[in-house]
């Protein structure tokens, strides 16, 4: 098979699409053939020395989380030759999904059913357990409350906005002007232009924020929030200025790390089937163009979400 090799921290550049064993299996483990993998800024930020690379041990690595695909060798579990799968697994430690085989532990996928694209459900996973777990597992997150998301046009947050309008809350996001119809189309109650407009003057008595961006962003963020309000912030390389900032305007702060979970993708997975949530893809990359994804991603203003497609 092919695969995404790094052998050296850096740009795209050290990215090298070589011949590689396809995985062997050990118990609990699917063999699965790659149709979709998702891009994800923690793709290149751990392909340059960065974000999750501190787990990866020695290189070489092969890069990526999450993907989507078919079921090629079931290996005594619950799946069968041929499923729809799709899934975020391992993270942070390595997954190997920028290949064209993945050794798959059988309990951190869910079925992608027949109405879903299978190329789609491959930028699903990462970013949709991410925003859910943000809103519902740290922010808890109760019907009419008020939601205010930074970075609401991005992978995550585009998929947050609609889950707490599926959950019952007022959806406040910041996005520059561009994306404003876009977000006004996922049902987001009032879109902030945060390049034109201060953003503690226009979002007040804020119940959850959901922190995409981090540093000076999610710090001033802070003033929107009543006084038991929570801030989750998700970008690991400022979770902790913005959580002693917190703690010195006493208002509740928690950094969140994502974690692979089945039963919460196939909750996601069934709001997709019936129409409820919706994956903006912005692009399909093909693997000799796997440079410009990172390049473009590696902006901060990519809209929505980006793969890597292996059909
Ligand atoms: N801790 C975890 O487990 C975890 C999990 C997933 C992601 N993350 C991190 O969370 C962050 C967001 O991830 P993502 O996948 O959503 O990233 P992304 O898709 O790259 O986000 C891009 C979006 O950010 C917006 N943006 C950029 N600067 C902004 C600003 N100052 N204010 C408001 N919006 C701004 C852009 O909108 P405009 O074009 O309108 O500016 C763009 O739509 C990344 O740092 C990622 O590494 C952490």
């Amino acid at each position: 098979m092919q695969a995404f090799v790094i052998h050296q921290f850096g740009g795209p550049e050290v990215l090298q699409y070589q011949p590689l064993p396809v995985p062997e299996l050990k118990p609990g483990e699917v063999l699965v053939k790659t149709a979709a993998a998702g891009i994800n800024p923690i793709d290149w930020k751990t392909c340059s020395g960065g974000g999750a690379s501190a787990f990866i041990g020695n290189l070489p690595f092969v890069p990526g989380w999450e993907f989507s695909g078919t079921i090629v060798n079931g290996n005594g579990t619950q799946w069968q030759a041929a499923d729809p799968v799709f899934g975020m697994i391992r993270f942070p430690e390595p997954a190997g999904c920028y290949a064209e085989y993945i050794a798959v532990p059988a309990d951190q996928i869910a079925r992608v059913p027949d109405i879903v694209e299978l190329e789609e459900a491959g930028g699903l996973a990462t970013a949709s357990l991410t925003a859910w777990q943000a809103l519902f597992d740290k922010g808890e997150l109760k019907s009419g409350q008020c939601v205010l998301v930074l970075g609401a046009a991005g992978g995550v947050g585009h998929l947050a906005v609609q889950l707490a309008k599926w959950a019952g809350a007022h959806v406040l996001g910041t996005a520059s002007m561009h994306n404003h119809e876009f977000l006004g189309d996922l049902g987001v109650d009032r879109v902030i232009d945060y390049q034109h407009k201060r953003l503690p003057e226009h979002a007040k008595d804020v119940d959850l924020i959901i922190d995409c961006i981090g540093g000076e962003t999610g710090i001033e963020a802070l003033q929107c929030l009543k006084p038991d309000g929570r801030l989750v912030t998700l970008p690991s390389v400022t979770k902790d200025i913005v959580a002693e900032a917190g703690k010195a305007q006493n208002r509740y702060v928690e950094a969140i790390r994502v974690a692979p979970s089945a039963a919460q993708l196939e909750q996601i997975i069934g709001l997709y089937a019936d129409d409820i949530l919706h994956l903006q893809m912005s692009g399909s990359y093909r693997p000799d163009q796997l440079d410009e994804a990172f390049e473009l991603s590696a902006t901060g203003h990519v809209c929505g979400k980006l793969v890597l497609s292996f059909t």
